[in-house]
């Protein structure tokens, strides 16, 4: 008897239940309620001023603010992880993260495992030495001891003056610690993105370290954001960072991190 009771409840349970689910679903689809756990996952690695840095415990830079704005114009909630460089190329391409935002170099190597946008930033490498070093242009670091950041374009560009199998290469974690070593005393040269090498010394008068510009040996190169292979954030993505960069906010932003006009001519040609 009281079975059959139960049995009628738990049934009436079930039915009011499945109602409740597609109502739901069809407002979820509408656009609505499920935007919350549709958060976008960002990862990055913070350790490249001024793209991306931990300032007070916050992650703060030109690409944040870039990607605020293209996720505003986007219509898009996002979450910013700072996790690594190394890790970050796992979690994409493993898809636990749908974006990587990181000052990332399109290259065609890249290309073959992930997406990118369209470009936001043009950029080269150069050259970080103590003041006083022998050390002039990129020829010159052939025989010297030169950091990198592990798995950057950066290791690409030295590898292609010193040979992919040299022992003088030393790889690093991030930038922050091969710049550490350069100033004390370790390397003697550290290859990075040209924004971040004159940051650090305009940040550091202290620290005797100079960048050196080598544009005939260190090609142009650019940035985009990184999705998984197939993703299609791409498409949404692309038209609100080329409205972003159209509208004058990417000046706005540009302006604010490099206190000068950027050229976004090259950026959408
Ligand atoms: N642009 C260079 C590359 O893609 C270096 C980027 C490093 N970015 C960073 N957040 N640590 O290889």
């Amino acid at each position: 008897m009281k079975k059959g009771i139960f049995l009628a409840l738990a049934i009436m349970l079930a039915v009011a239940l499945a109602g409740c689910g597609s109502s739901s679903d069809k407002t979820s689809s509408s656009g609505g309620s499920e935007k919350e756990s549709k958060k976008v996952k960002v990862v990055t690695d913070a350790t490249f001023a001024p793209f991306e840095y931990m300032d007070k415990g916050k992650i703060v830079g030109f690409d944040v603010d870039l990607l605020d704005a293209v996720m505003k114009e986007a219509g898009m909630e996002y979450e910013l992880k700072n996790i690594g460089w190394d890790p970050l190329f796992a979690a994409v391409q493993g898809k636990e993260a749908d974006m990587a935002v990181s000052a990332i170099t399109i290259d065609k190597d890249r290309k073959q495992t992930y997406d990118f946008s369209i470009p936001y930033f043009e950029s080269t490498h150069m050259i970080l030495v103590k003041e006083g070093s022998t050390i002039k242009n990129a020829l010159d670091l052939k025989g010297k001891v030169v950091g990198v950041q592990n798995g950057t374009t950066g290791q690409t560009a030295v590898e292609k003056i010193l040979g992919a199998e040299n022992k003088n290469i030393k790889k690093f974690e991030n930038s922050v610690v091969a710049i550490m070593d350069l100033v004390n005393g370790g390397v003697e040269a550290v290859v990075t993105d040209n924004a971040v090498a004159n940051e650090y010394v305009k940040n550091n008068p202290d620290a005797k370290v100079k960048a050196i510009e080598d544009r005939k040996n260190f090609e142009s190169e650019f940035y985009g954001f990184m999705f998984p292979k197939g993703s299609e954030l791409k498409a949404k993505i692309d038209p609100a960072l080329k409205k972003v960069i159209e509208s004058g906010k990417y000046t706005e932003i540009y302006k604010k991190w490099f206190g000068k006009e950027p050229n976004i001519d090259n950026l959408l040609k």
